[in-house]
């Protein structure tokens, strides 16, 4: 298994490029799925999770081309998929595949939407949670399907096609949105959608939904209202910017010192993490380029964070933010609200010399002056870029393990910060 090496006390100076939303790329091919002409999408993002995600849409019989290379294009550029679904020919999403990447259980609602049935795997839980899917159930069953466990698969039926009607979320769920509007969009009827995430990776499916000719209003609200129609069109649509690799890679910039621009970066899809930063003591300066990050010289003041849904400060940046503030200078506040088991990388981070107290959801961070390199372990993909922000800073070589969970989110991460000045490398084998 591939590792990373780094060697810490190298400042980070120059641009690095943003890539396309992973949690928008997912959702916007499984959505190829509401139409049989081709959905062609923009600015995909090169990673491990992509990959997998065709391999699933291929078992159920779409066909994904690649576009080459075109004049003036870089490895930055993202990809252009070009995806059609012109024939469901299985509507199984099978256990082996569905575990090793939970959001193919989205393929639910599209599936019952175009097919009236599906059959998919329960994803089973992973090492931040249970993650539960009964709300993303109980969205379907509220818009007219017939759902039944089955030998750890959903079995879900609307052989006369699904019905507009009334969700009402009890807690805000991204992939319950998804399941919600993706169903409604081919409803007879109107549903309306109550307590919606308002995540930007849901403006950015209803905004392409909508190219195809579904009626989706009030995405990014918390209240979505969908007019069912009886057919999609293919359509063209660009992935929208990252905001956890942009809020990842501020970070990044933050720990080590330097001045960066995340090009491409649009601040409006991460203003609370923006904002922890400058009250941390970082310089963000918005530009018509990106977001511009530095710190020269400066230290970081601790902050009091407690994650939640957006626009709230992103649980996605919570294992980034504490590997920062174990150099601030005093004692910082984390309190992690979404996932029950988030805090795996605390174990490692104290490898490299933090100072890091648990007390249920509430991690309390006492700043040191220095960390010390270490072998790690990577365990989730925000945990491992967690670890890869604290080696940037630590005295001496760290060795990230299991770099796997990192190449399922982040693109090109030991070219990115290469580039910059870190001292990274990728050990294969
Ligand atoms: C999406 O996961 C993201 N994944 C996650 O990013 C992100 O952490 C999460 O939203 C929260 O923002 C993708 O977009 C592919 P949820 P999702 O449903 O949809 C509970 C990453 O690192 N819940 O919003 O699975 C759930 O257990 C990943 O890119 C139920 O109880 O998350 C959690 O506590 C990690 N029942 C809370 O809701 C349900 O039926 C929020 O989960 C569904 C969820």
């Amino acid at each position: 298994m591939d590792r990373i090496r780094i060697v810490g006390g190298r400042p980070l100076n120059g641009t690095i490029p943003i890539s396309g939303a992973k949690n928008a790329t997912l959702p916007l091919m499984i959505a190829s799925l509401l139409t049989e002409e081709t959905l062609t999408l923009d600015n995909v993002p090169r990673l491990a999770d992509v990959v997998l995600l065709q391999r699933i849409l291929g078992n159920h019989g779409v066909d994904i081309t690649t576009s080459g290379k075109r004049a003036g294009e870089t490895a930055d550029n993202g990809q252009t998929l070009h995806i059609s679904a012109a024939t469901i020919v299985d509507t199984t999403a099978p256990y082996d595949l569905v575990s090793r990447m939970r959001a193919s259980f989205w393929v639910l609602a599209p599936l019952v939407a175009r097919m009236g049935e599906a059959r998919v795997s329960l994803p089973g839980g992973c090492a931040i949670g249970t993650r539960p899917v009964d709300l993303l159930i109980m969205a379907m069953e509220r818009l007219g399907a017939k759902v039944e466990i089955d030998g750890g698969y959903v079995v879900a039926k609307a052989p006369r096609g699904l019905k507009g009607g009334e969700v009402v979320f009890p807690k805000v769920t991204v992939g319950g949105t998804h399941t919600a509007i993706m169903a409604a969009a081919l409803a007879d009827g109107t549903s309306v959608i109550e307590n919606a995430a308002r995540e930007p990776e849901i403006g950015d499916v209803a905004a392409c939904l909508n190219k195809m000719g579904a009626r989706i209003s009030g995405a990014g609200t918390g209240r979505i209202v969908v007019e069912g129609v009886s057919k999609l069109h293919g359509a063209r649509h660009a992935v929208l910017p990252d905001r956890i690799e942009t809020g990842t890679y501020a970070m990044a910039v933050a720990m080590a010192g330097g001045d960066i621009l995340l090009q491409n970066a649009r601040p409006e899809l991460l203003q609370a993490a923006l904002d922890v930063l400058t009250i941390s003591g970082v310089a963000v300066t918005p530009t018509n380029q990106g977001i511009r990050i530095a710190r020269n010289g400066g230290h970081l003041d601790p902050v009091e964070v407690t994650t939640a849904p957006f626009p709230e400060f992103p649980t996605d940046l919570q294992a980034q933010l504490m590997a920062l503030m174990t150099r601030a200078r005093g004692t910082s506040h984390i309190v992690e609200t979404v996932f029950e088991n988030r805090f795996m990388h605390v174990q490692e981070l104290a490898r490299l010399g933090a100072r890091i107290q648990l007390d249920g959801e509430r991690a309390t961070i006492e700043g040191v002056e220095q960390l010390k390199g270490a072998p790690v372990m990577a365990t989730d993909l925000r945990a491992s870029v967690s670890l890869v922000i604290a080696a940037l800073a630590a005295e001496g070589e760290t060795i990230v393990n299991r770099v796997y969970h990192l190449d399922r989110g982040f693109e090109r991460l030991e070219h990115k910060l290469g580039r910059c000045g870190a001292a990274i490398e990728r050990l294969s084998g």
